[in-house]
Parts: C-alpha cells; structure tokens; sequence
C-alpha cells in the first residue's frame, strides 16, 4: 500500500454524484414532510394511488438491503488506498443507488402504514430504524464525497462507520418489519438453542424500549405482566354500555341483535375480518388458514382443528389469541405489532366455541352473557 503517496490520485469529477446525493436529501426531507411517519394506528384519508405504491414495499425494499449488503464487502476491500483507488467508485455508485433505494422503500413503507392497523413494538422499531438507518446512508454518502473529493482516507474511514452502523440499524429494522409479516418466531424458530436464547432475548430488549405495558390486550391465563384478570376487565366495558347508548341518537333501543342475524355471519366474522382476515383470506392465507366463510373456519390451516365445537383446547385459534402477546415461540396471534383482539372479542369467541360453534344460531336466539351483550350490540351497529 502505497502509503508514501499521502496526496490524493488525480482528482475525480464528483460534480454529478454530489447533484444525485444533495437531489436524494431534500427529497427524503421534503417527502417525510409531506408523509410524515405516524405512530399510533396510522390511518387517514388517502389516494389510492398512495396505497397502490404502498404495496410496493415489500418488494422494494430488496434493493437496498440487497445492494447496501454487497457494498458492506466492497467496502472492506475498499479500506485500503489501493481499494478504495480500484473500488472506490464502485462502491460510490452502489451506495447512491442504495441510497436511492432506500428513500424510496422508506416511502412505499410510509404510505402502506396509512392503510391502519399498524401498531404495535414491531411496528415501531421497524419505522423507526428504517427511517434513522436510511438517515445514516445519505449522511454517510456525503462523507464519502467530501473523502473522494479530498482523497482523505480519515474521511473515508468516518464513512465506513456510519456507513456499517447505518447498515446495522437498518438491517435490524428490517428484521421487525418481517416480523410483523411472518410473525415473532420466523427467524428464530429452528436456530440452534444457544443462538435462539440471545437472539429472543435481545429482540425482547429491543421491543421493551417501544412497547407500553398492554394492560387491554391478550388475556392470557398467567403470563404477561398487568394480572388483571379477564373478568374484571369485562366489567370496564360493561359500563361503556350505557356511555355508547346516549351517545348514539338511535330510535329505540332495538332488542339485542337484529331480526334473521346469525351468529356467525354478524357477530363472529365481523371480529374475524377486522383482526385477522387481512393475513386468513383470499388473498393471503397465512399458515394455510382461512376464515372469511364459516366452512373455511372451521376446516383450519396446516394444523387443522381451528374451531372444535365445545372445546377451547383444541380450538388453535383460541389456544394462540390466549397466549400471552411476548410468547417464547411467537405463536401468539394475531402476530405481535397488528391490531389485537379486545378481551371482550376473546370472550365472545370463546363463547361462541364452548356453545357449539354454530354457524347457523340466529342473533336472536342466542344467549350471549349478559357482560358481553354491549360487544354484541356495537358489532351489531356496525
Ligand atoms: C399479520 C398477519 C396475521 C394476522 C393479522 C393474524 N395472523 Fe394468524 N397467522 C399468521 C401467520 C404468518 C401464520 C403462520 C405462522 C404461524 O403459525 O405462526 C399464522 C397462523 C395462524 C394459525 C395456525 C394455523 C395452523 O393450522 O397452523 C392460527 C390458528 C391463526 N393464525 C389464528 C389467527 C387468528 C385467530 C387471528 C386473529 C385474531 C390471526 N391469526 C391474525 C399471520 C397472521
């Protein structure tokens, strides 16, 4: 390595890589000021255009995760003055395509968000690091211009820090985006013990930073920590029943339920299609389950045995929303970082199971229990 030659190579033309880099800054600042990222169940009025390139995330953000990662070995080969003179250019032109890729997922990501639902500690950390890793790629694409520019191998080796930690933050943050996809367990389901056990255990740490104690979530039998037990939570809602009576200025309290409602169509799905169906439909049955029609509920997914009328163990679907949200093996549904059930939705299919799990009980003829008929009631609403 010639490091007798302390002067710079003969001096690039960087005149175009600065216009993209500078043009790639304000775009992400301009854009985040127009979409800003939003936290709590971000949903709002938007274009469908917006949701259209929304759903373009997923297959974007390979891009950069996939271009950024070869550039991570361009770049260790590019720590040497003799590299970085053979490479160096290269690796500029990965990092800004990178980059570009990256505002743009960034983006895709910010817009999906806006269809609802998202929520949660995956949810958090995965907008949160994208948006702080993709940061870091553009302020590290400067440093890397200005050490081109001056030939500094100091400037260069700030890069290569901020560049591999930015790569850290982001490829992390990726990892709880699919999380919320595939679940809590993908990634550590068959690792070797002794990888699993840091591996969850630092996810754990990571998720505590974002997520509030969820005393209204799953109500699992023991497990996570507020013990409130399910009953006592019921009673709060109890009380909203007469709060939600004045509030809505309906004609005569109809008789719960409605005419030729039947339990399973207006009562049951509804919970279904709002908590569950974007990931057990048509369009995506995860695990090979669907519920979007009582046959196909109650056949199940890989596992079968989804609904078993009259019993709650073997009913997968009771057994995975009843544990606890942080359960070792991820297998707590629905996935953690997407909308919840309530615990009065737990109670009602709970219910709904232990009486037969019917799919032709009309509303009226039900006997739902009477701390439950206030859920009923607002289902029934709409
Ligand atoms: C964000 C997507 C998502 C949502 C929402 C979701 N699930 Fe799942 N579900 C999955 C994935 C992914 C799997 C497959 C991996 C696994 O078994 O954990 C799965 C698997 C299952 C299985 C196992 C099926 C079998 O036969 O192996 C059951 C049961 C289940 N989900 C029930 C529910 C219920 C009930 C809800 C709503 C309260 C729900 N899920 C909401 C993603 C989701």
């Amino acid at each position: 390595m010639s490091s007798n030659s302390p002067d710079t190579d003969e001096p690039k033309s960087l005149t175009a890589a600065w216009i993209t880099a500078i043009l790639l800054i304000v775009v992400y600042v301009i854009g985040l000021l127009i979409f800003p990222p939003l936290y709590d169940a971000p949903k709002g009025d938007v274009s469908s255009t917006v949701l259209f390139i929304g759903r373009f995330h997923p297959i974007f953000l390979h891009l950069p995760v996939g271009i950024l990662g070869v550039l991570c070995l361009f770049e260790l080969i590019c720590s040497t003055r003799r590299g970085e003179r053979k490479f160096g250019e290269a690796s500029l032109l990965m990092l800004i395509i990178g980059a570009a890729g990256a505002v743009f997922a960034v983006f895709a990501g910010i817009m999906l968000s806006r269809e609802g639902g998202y929520v949660g500690g995956n949810f958090s950390l995965h907008q949160t690091m994208g948006l702080l890793g993709t940061a870091g790629v553009l302020i590290a694409l400067v440093i890397r211009l200005m050490g081109m520019g001056r030939g500094s191998m100091e400037l260069l080796n700030a890069y290569r820090a901020v560049y591999f930690l930015s790569f850290g933050i982001m490829g992390l943050g990726a990892h709880f985006g699919g999380n919320m996809s595939h679940g809590n367990k993908f990634l550590t389901e068959h690792a070797p013990a002794a990888v699993k056990g840091p591996m969850v255990t630092m996810e754990k740490w990571m998720l505590s930073f974002v997520e509030k104690p969820k005393v209204e979530k799953a109500v699992p039998p023991a497990g996570i920590k507020p013990d409130v037990p399910a009953e006592v939570k019921i009673e709060v809602k109890t009380e909203v029943k007469p709060v939600v009576m004045d509030n809505v200025p309906t004609p005569p309290p109809p008789a719960p339920g409605g005419a030729e409602k039947l339990v399973f169509q207006h009562v049951i799905l509804p919970i279904l299609t709002a908590k569950c169906n974007k990931c057990h439909s048509e369009e995506k049955s995860k695990g090979d389950l669907r519920m979007d029609t009582y046959e196909l509920a109650m056949k199940g997914g890989e596992n079968g045995k989804n609904f078993v009328a009259g019993n709650l163990k073997e009913s997968l679907s009771i057994t995975r929303v009843m544990l606890p949200l942080d359960d070792d093996d991820g297998e707590h549904m629905p996935p953690d970082g997407k909308d919840q059930l309530t615990p009065e939705e737990i109670a009602l299919l709970k219910w709904w199971v232990e009486q037969g799990a019917s799919g032709t009980q009309k509303v009226k003829e039900a006997k739902f229990p009477a701390e439950l008929q206030a859920t009923v009631d607002g289902i029934l609403k709409g």
